[in-house]
């Protein structure tokens, strides 16, 4: 089976070298593995949260796209698109915002940080709090759910929004039925976060990155102007207490990484070493540059390149899940009664319930409409215990979507069975209520 991996990203600066080597480098990785099925999207919805410069959500975007173009992501292999060209992502917010508790987006770190801050300094909780900011977990579970990602590569910070959009996923199927897989965060424990130029986390908020693609020239200056101690040439260094030899070790390979541990260990000087590490960088990233260079030079080619991705993903996915969500919530052709029935045809054929004996020796019955098996129960002692729980499901079958779990498919604490394959929830309600009717 393939498993869907699934990750977004903000469009609200210019790529550095920690976002390199902690995302786009494995990202890209990553995807090249066998039974995977990619998804890689610009998350521009998100970055209005946090940047209301029209100019920069547009620069970053174009940016962040050339940049991983340029390291190698391939739209043909991967999904590849911008968040805010599936319009499937909103409308599945609405649906989930109205499922989710307000609670737990009280509890959300960086909305109760900024309540924190308020609260400090003496301001109402909510002061310049958007609502944006409260719901962006909603957003963020809508991403990952609409396309039922099995996993999610993020960072630790990110850890939270994982378990939010699983519990909201939970929430939804609980109240509408198995509609989405239940997403893990994925959080690679060998990848190195970087040090910045002052030795704390490279990261826009501190102000201490190394642009990925900074000039030859620039990214010289940078990787020079890295803070170090004082020690003078021929004193031996600490190479693990160096921000320098960290850097240098997310480029180099074991040989190259242990001859400049030795060279720390000699007293290499601070000069020589961030030469070393300057070359190093720029021998990896000298390429990707130039390609990224072109690439930024035709911003129409990348906007062509988004679109279309865009475009077959919602054809292959979101726009007939979004049907499909839309009908579980009530959201329905009017000229239609009762439960959902996908194709008229399979309207017009009956349902039936089929009882039977293995050769386990146990009794089993089975839902299925015409050549279709919907659902497939668990085996009973006697054919009286089967049809005692055929009876229940005729009668409470209506409840049912109320009981569908991960394991199986549950009327009150009795578990029934299990869904088919390839069946809906809605199918099966609908089958049932079919049933009853008919014995009415
Ligand atoms: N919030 C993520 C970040 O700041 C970006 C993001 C948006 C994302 N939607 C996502 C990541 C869905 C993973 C899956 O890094």
């Amino acid at each position: 089976m393939t498993t869907r991996v699934l990750t977004g990203i903000t469009t609200s600066g210019t790529p550095h070298l920690g976002n390199y080597v902690g995302a786009i480098r494995p990202a890209i990785a990553a995807a090249r593995a066998p039974d995977v099925e990619s998804f890689y999207f610009l998350a521009d919805y998100h970055s209005l949260v946090k940047v209301q410069e029209p100019a920069r959500v547009q620069r970053s975007t174009l940016e962040i796209a050339a940049s991983w173009l340029a390291c190698g992501l391939d739209p043909e292999q991967v999904w590849f698109y911008r968040q805010s060209d599936i319009p499937e992502i909103p409308e599945l917010t609405w649906l989930l915002t109205c499922v989710v508790g307000k609670g737990p987006l009280n509890r959300a770190h960086a909305y109760k940080a900024a309540v924190d801050r308020n609260h400090a300094e003496g301001v109402d909780d909510d002061a310049g709090i958007t609502a944006g900011l409260f719901m962006y977990p909603v957003l963020m579970a809508a991403d990952i759910l609409l396309f039922n990602a099995d996993k999610v590569p993020v960072g630790r910070d990110q850890v939270q929004h994982i378990e939010m959009a699983r519990d909201f996923g939970q929430r939804f199927n609980h109240l509408y039925g198995e509609h989405f897989t239940l997403p893990e965060a994925l959080i690679e424990a060998h990848v190195a976060t970087l040090p910045g130029l002052d030795g704390r986390k490279m990261s826009k908020s501190y102000d201490n990155t190394i642009a990925l693609f900074a000039p030859r020239e620039q990214l010289k200056k940078l990787i020079y102007s890295i803070v170090t101690d004082s020690k003078a040439p021929g004193e031996a260094k600490d190479a693990d207490a160096s921000n320098v030899f960290q850097l240098y070790q997310a480029f180099a390979s074991a040989d190259e990484t242990a001859a400049m541990r030795a060279a720390f260990a000699d007293g290499v000087g601070w000069g020589d070493a961030k030469q070393w590490l300057f070359e190093r960088i720029d021998a990896e990233v000298a390429p990707l540059r130039e390609r990224y260079e072109t690439l930024i030079a035709q911003p129409q080619r990348i906007e062509a390149q988004l679109r279309d991705g865009a475009q077959r993903l919602r054809t292959r996915y979101a726009t007939p899940t979004l049907l499909t969500l839309r009908e579980a919530v009530g959201l329905r052709d009017l000229s239609r009664s009762g439960a959902v029935e996908h194709k008229a045809e399979i309207k017009a054929v009956l349902p039936q319930v089929k009882q039977y004996r293995e050769a386990d020796g146990r009794f089993y019955f089975k839902l299925v409409r015409g050549e279709r098996v919907l659902l497939q129960s668990i085996g009973f002692d006697s054919p009286k215990d089967a049809g005692a729980r055929i009876a229940r499901l005729k009668r409470e079958g209506a409840d049912l979507l109320h009981h569908v779990s991960g394991e199986g498919v549950h009327l009150g604490e009795e578990l029934l069975g299990k869904l088919a394959e390839d069946a809906a929830i809605e199918e099966v309600l609908g089958a049932v209520a079919a049933l009853a009717e008919a014995d009415a």
